[in-house]
């Protein structure tokens, strides 16, 4: 699949639709996703992934269209919260083709996962053992994995790396509580135990860490099979699939991921003599961010020392990543040719702080100024997702472009659903 990474600049359109157009019509800042680009996405993991359920991250991007979409390119979904859950089965996702993960799950997350019929339940702490096996019933039985934690430094930053002990999420290998956990978990007769899981990281471009993480997994599984004689038919590897989010970054090669992950997999179960288990795998990012971009609207434009500020209508609450995790991006500016030769400018936000940064560093033409449209390309993950309501601007719309046609499918947050919320006047 193609990725607006690529993007030119001036005149650009995006599943056959102006940017431009969109910016006028909907109004900045505004978020645009091509269906088609999703749909490929979706399409080129089944084709790498024959063998292997591919599970999307709902977390990265939700709505209902999307949750259609990936229901009809035959993904199953990944969700970490009862709002998720509901939202997806509310779209008409099918249940038994989702996984509910957290390291927290309220009593509503278990109920609603456990009434509505979620495939899998992701366990990750000893103590929501028993909590799940008593919300499921005496006649019950609910389908669960166990998340471990392989001891492997994998990701993009320091705060989206889960692949070591030190950090909230899942069971350790090294320190035993994984295989504490999976035998407390088979001493449950409410609990259908169907694999093991580990989620390494994020934004990973090397396949080397997934490899690893194989070799650990099946490793457990031997032992767990020699103490309690059980072998497991399922191995998810959870997601963090890396992409390039400017021209020329490295991206995690899928298909060599794939043929590796196989052979890996055959031989590491052969060496132990198990049956190789199904394997999942659970991209978000790379399946929703490179067909996303962001649209705003330049506001103001000025020199602060040797800087090029330039200002735009959007900012840290609808992408907080660079805050977060120092991401990089590469706005473009479009709708007119660019006049003049590129100068090095800063893209500023509108909020109320000086950390408000969405790019530094980048080149635009000289002659930007206020009123110039800016896209910023590969904005289809974890940024509408993780928006905010910071200062009250209100969060963006999502616009989705077809075949030369585009339709709101998430309308802007206003004034009035501030006004509303806030009751106690
Ligand atoms: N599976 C599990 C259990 C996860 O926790 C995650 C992401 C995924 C799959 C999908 O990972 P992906 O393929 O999208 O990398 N907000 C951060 C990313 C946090 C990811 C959290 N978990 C960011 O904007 O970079």
């Amino acid at each position: 699949p193609a990725s607006t990474a690529r993007l030119p600049q001036g005149h650009v359109s995006v599943g056959g639709v102006s940017l431009a157009d969109i910016a006028d019509r909907f109004d900045t800042p505004a978020y645009v996703l091509d269906e088609e680009e999703i749909r490929a996405r979706c399409r080129t993991y089944r084709a790498a992934f024959p063998q292997a359920d591919v599970v999307y991250a709902a977390k990265a991007f939700l709505s209902r269209a999307m949750v259609r979409w990936i229901d009809e390119e035959g993904l199953g979904l990944d969700v970490c919260s009862a709002g998720e859950l509901e939202l997806a089965v509310t779209a008409g996702f099918p249940p038994e083709r989702m996984v509910l993960h957290g390291n927290a799950k309220t009593p509503r997350d278990i109920e609603t996962a456990l009434r509505l019929g979620v495939g899998r339940i992701v366990v990750d702490s000893p103590s929501e053992i028993a909590r799940i096996a008593a919300l499921v019933g005496p006649a019950g039985r609910q389908k669960v994995m166990v998340r471990v934690v392989p001891g492997i430094s994998a990701g993009g930053h320091e705060k989206i790396r889960t692949g070591t002990d030190g950090q909230k999420f899942g069971l350790s290998l090294t320190d035993g509580s994984a295989r504490h956990a999976i035998a407390r978990v088979l001493g449950q007769h409410q609990l259908e135990l169907t694999g093991l899981h580990c989620h390494i990281g994020s934004q990973i471009t090397d396949v080397k860490p997934y490899l690893v993480a194989v070799r650990r997994m099946v490793g457990l599984m031997a032992r767990v099979r020699e103490s309690h004689g059980v072998t497991f038919p399922e191995l998810d590897l959870g997601g963090g699939h890396g992409i390039a989010y400017r021209p020329g970054e490295p991206a995690l090669d899928l298909t060599a991921l794939a043929r590796r992950l196989d052979a890996e997999l055959s031989a590491s179960c052969a060496a132990a003599g198990l049956p190789a288990p199904r394997l999942a795998v659970e991209p978000g990012r790379a399946i929703a961010a490179p067909a996303g971009v962001a649209l705003y609207r330049v506001l103001a434009v000025k020199h602060t020392g040797p800087t090029l500020f330039v200002a735009v209508d959007g900012g840290m609450s609808d992408n907080p990543r660079p805050a977060l995790y120092g991401a990089r991006y590469a706005p473009r500016l479009i709708g007119r040719p660019a006049v003049a030769e590129p100068v090095t400018a800063t893209v500023v936000g509108r909020h109320c702080e000086a950390g408000d940064v969405l790019a530094s560093d980048v080149l635009l033409p000289g002659d930007v100024r206020p009123g110039d449209v800016l896209a910023v390309p590969v904005a289809g993950a974890y940024q509408v997702s993780m928006a905010s309501a910071y200062n009250l601007v209100g969060r963006p719309p999502v616009v989705a472009v077809h075949d030369g046609t585009a339709r709101l499918l998430i309308r802007r947050e206003t004034q009035e659903d501030f006004r509303r919320r806030d009751i106690g006047a």
